[in-house]
């Protein structure tokens, strides 16, 4: 690594920190020793300018509209890989070859079931439980399954065992979720189907329906997952790292993750993206008054779906995700006004200059929301089918903050403390 020295003039004395320099260029300058160095700490609300992290996984340019896994762009994996090769890429740092994609493709269908007494923690839901808290309690309940494993200090071959058993029975815990909340019976993963249609058949067939699956809707499922696999340092993957990094298990993580993960700022927004298409279109679907509202600083209304914290361009993702809207839509014969209406916020968003001088364009869960409406899938599962999504992402950080040299380092920031300075209690009869 690439080291020249930043200078810090505090208090009339210079100090030097390092620079680290990452494998696109990228230039960071080390702070990790400047409290002890100087007893100052840096301030950095939200994270913005902060690396928690050296991390091969993922690379984003959000100037330039650049994504990448493990170096391959995300176009390129869109087009032309699968949602399972794309999880093995990401957790092991290269594509695999033939043997073993179909070895990791066995096992996923080898573990796609739960455990039968899992079964009953689905009935201690009501059925208005949103499906994103079943989800993440069901995902930590996981870790009460594995006695013969130590957790929270897994072999390789443990790791390996319980990261694909994760990913394969999270789609089966988020249609069981599905089935409960419409109080339909449970439907069983099937060895001879892949991994989106298991999940697409598990989520819509019934004992007296059996569910057609189509493969345009296979294929847009396939490039939504992709695109959600991975997003470097986001709200819930740095969740997942700060949990994991206490030595908390894989399964506490991920469910700590799926949490933070359903913040209508965060993945929730893809939910929020439906609701406010459908309020515009009930208001008469005037796209312009709500832009105008956006735009208004003494109204709160933001548009969903439209900023981002790192993009500063279009998002790459976002393109992909408007053209698979399109074909789906047309395919299915689908003629869904939230698409128009949507269209014709984009139009306004992109020439508007209260956004473009901001940077706003439009974000991966602008248009995600129509292709999950267009096949079925009900608007408080969004989130959820985000979830499976990252999670080989989420898997891939814990691994590499587990693997870091010398074990990981418990997250902990600090704070500039702005409360009272030290007052005397006063008993509650003499305040
Ligand atoms: N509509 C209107 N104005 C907006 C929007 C929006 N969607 N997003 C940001 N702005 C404005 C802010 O009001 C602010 O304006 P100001 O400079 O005049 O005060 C400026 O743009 C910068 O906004 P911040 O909130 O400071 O930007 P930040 O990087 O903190 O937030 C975020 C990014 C949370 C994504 C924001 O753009 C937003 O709320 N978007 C809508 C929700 C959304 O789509 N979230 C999904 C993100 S993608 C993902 O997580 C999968």
């Amino acid at each position: 690594m690439d080291q020249q020295a930043a200078k810090v003039i505090l208090d009339g004395n210079t100090y030097e920190l390092p620079v680290v320099v990452g494998s696109e260029g990228e230039r960071g300058i080390d702070i990790s020793k400047l409290r002890t160095l100087t007893n100052y700490v840096t301030f950095d609300h939200g994270f913005g300018n902060t690396s928690n992290c050296l991390s091969a996984i993922t690379y984003l340019d959000g100037e330039a509209g650049i994504l990448r896994y493990r170096g391959y762009p995300i176009e390129q994996l869109a087009q032309y890989s699968s949602f399972i090769e794309t999880a093995y890429l990401l957790v092991y740092g290269q594509l695999p070859t033939s043997y073993q994609l179909s070895d990791f493709s066995d096992l996923f269908t080898q573990h796609s079931m739960i455990h039968e007494d899992m079964k009953h923690l689905f009935n201690g839901y009501p059925s208005t439980a949103h499906p994103m808290a079943i989800l993440a309690s069901m995902v930590c309940s996981l870790s009460a399954y594995y006695p013969g494993i130590d957790l929270m200090n897994p072999t390789q071959a443990q790791f390996d065992q319980i990261a694909v058993q994760l990913m394969s029975k999270i789609r089966t815990i988020a249609a069981f979720a599905y089935k409960k909340s419409i109080g339909e019976p449970f439907v069983y993963p099937e060895e001879n189907l892949e991994y989106v249609p298991n999940f697409l058949n598990m989520m819509f067939s019934s004992p007296i329906k059996p569910y057609k699956i189509y493969d345009e809707v296979i294929t847009a499922l396939k490039v939504l997952m992709i695109l959600h696999a991975d997003h470097e340092q986001n709200c819930s993957t740095s969740t997942v790292r700060l949990v994991g990094s206490a030595r908390a298990n894989l399964f506490a993580s991920i469910s700590a993750g799926i949490c933070a993960l359903w913040g209508p700022l965060h993945g929730g927004a893809n939910e929020a993206v439906i609701d406010m298409l459908e309020a515009i279109h009930r208001d008469g679907g005037d796209a312009t008054k709500y832009v105008n509202m956006a735009k208004d600083k003494a109204n709160t209304f933001r548009l969903m779906g439209v900023g981002h914290r790192v993009y500063k361009s279009y998002d790459p993702r976002a393109k992909i995700i408007k053209k698979c809207a399109h074909d789906l839509l047309n395919k299915l014969g689908v003629n869904d006004p939230l698409l128009e209406i949507a269209v014709q916020l984009e139009e306004q968003v992109l020439k508007d200059p209260y956004f473009t001088e901001r940077n706003l364009y439009p974000n991966v869960d602008f248009y995600s929301g129509i292709i999950y409406k267009a096949i079925g899938i009900p608007k408080d599962m969004f989130t959820v089918m985000f979830a499976i999504g990252r999670l080989p992402g989420w898997i891939a950080h814990w691994k590499e903050m587990i693997e870091f040299p010398g074990g990981p380092k418990i997250g902990r920031p600090r704070q500039i403390y702005v409360g009272s300075n030290q007052r005397d209690y006063i008993q509650i009869n003499k305040r």
